[in-house]
């Protein structure tokens, strides 16, 4: 496909290469695409329109809401419930799933997203980001239950996250590759700028908060010792480190030059199987790094395996270059 080839072009023309009929797909991608536009320009504006700071109030995760988690929410439901292609939506900013008001026409896909995540860095003026995830609503379902949600990542139709940092970037799979598109401001349109992102296997740099080092578990632990120990250790090599906070800016960095990212079960609090949410955090992450050949997995299985069982249910993760992922992997088994 051409560099220059605008998103929804590039949706339209991958479904006709791929003879299929559904233009539901490509538009309601454009609809989320329409919320990102809006959200870049909103997160642009900080404290010029008073985006910036706490909301006083907490979301289902106990986090403290920020302003712009509020307004990135309402963005991308106002974008997205009118245009018949949903059945219903979920965010990581909502309890409950959110069912197509009566007044729209009903579809039958199911979006799933974190509006805006990282939002920590907001008031630092630092990269964050809006992931999301597309589902079919299971056949005959025209009111869709949160159970209708609880589908595994192998079942994504689409999945897609929106970096805004220096540049505001849409990285987009349908499960046929990632490509990368780039908001041009002149013309207010996502333009294809990076075809067919491929993850390098390996690479000598990790992302991981070690501050939460002496709960980590054995392989975790051993993997991280193993880099910092550099020339001098086991793997004979000296290994750099990044964290950004921004599971986006990660994810993003190693799509481009490789790297791993973890934020693994610990025992820091026992009833958290993890940090990140399954259905709109990793699932999504995990289609595009597979796609992109890379690999992601809790320690102990493939993430996109993992069947649901709640709506803003915690995983560990794990993802990134195929050999360092790898290896880890082999320490969990290994014990
Ligand atoms: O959404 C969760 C998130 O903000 C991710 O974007 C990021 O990777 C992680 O949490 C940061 O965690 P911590 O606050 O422990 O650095
Ligand atoms: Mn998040």
């Amino acid at each position: 496909m051409q560099i220059g080839t605008t998103v929804n072009q590039f949706l339209i023309e991958e479904q006709r290469r791929l003879g299929g009929t559904d233009n539901d797909l490509p538009a309601l991608v454009n609809d989320v695409v329409v919320a990102c536009k809006s959200l870049s320009h909103a997160i642009s504006q900080g404290a010029l329109a008073g985006m910036l700071g706490s909301a006083g109030v907490e979301n289902v995760q106990g986090e403290t809401q920020k302003k712009l988690d509020i307004i990135s929410n309402d963005i991308m439901i106002a974008a997205t419930e009118r245009g018949g292609y949903l059945g219903a939506m979920a965010s990581e900013e909502m309890d409950e799933i959110y069912p197509i008001p009566a007044q729209y026409p009903k579809g039958k896909y199911l979006l799933l997203f974190d509006p805006l995540d990282g939002s920590s860095n907001i008031d630092v003026n630092i990269s964050v980001g809006t992931i999301f995830s597309i589902l079919r609503c299971p056949a005959g379902v025209t009111n869709p239950t949160a159970k209708d949600f609880m589908q595994p990542g192998t079942q994504q139709v689409c999945a897609g996250y929106a970096l805004y940092g220096p540049s505001t970037l849409l990285v987009l799979t349908t499960g046929h590759g990632v490509n990368c598109f780039t908001l041009d401001k002149s013309i207010g349109e996502f333009v294809l700028t990076q075809a067919n992102l491929r993850v390098p296997v390996d690479t000598r740099e990790f992302a991981i908060n070690s501050s939460n080092s002496r709960f980590w578990e054995k392989p975790v632990k051993r993997y991280i010792d193993e880099c910092l120990a550099g020339k001098d250790g086991p793997r004979k090599e000296n290994f750099n480190m990044r964290w950004v906070a921004s599971m986006v800016a990660e994810v993003h960095r190693i799509l481009n030059r490789g790297g791993i990212f973890m934020y693994p079960r610990d025992t820091k609090d026992p009833t958290k199987a993890g940090r990140l949410r399954l259905m709109y955090e990793a699932n999504p992450m995990s289609f595009i790094i597979e796609q992109a050949g890379g690999v992601c997995s809790t320690g102990r299985e493939r993430i996109m395996g993992v069947q649901p069982t709640e709506l803003h249910q915690r995983i560990a993760v794990i993802l990134g270059s195929k050999n360092e992922v790898d290896r880890v992997v082999a320490y969990h088994t290994e014990g």
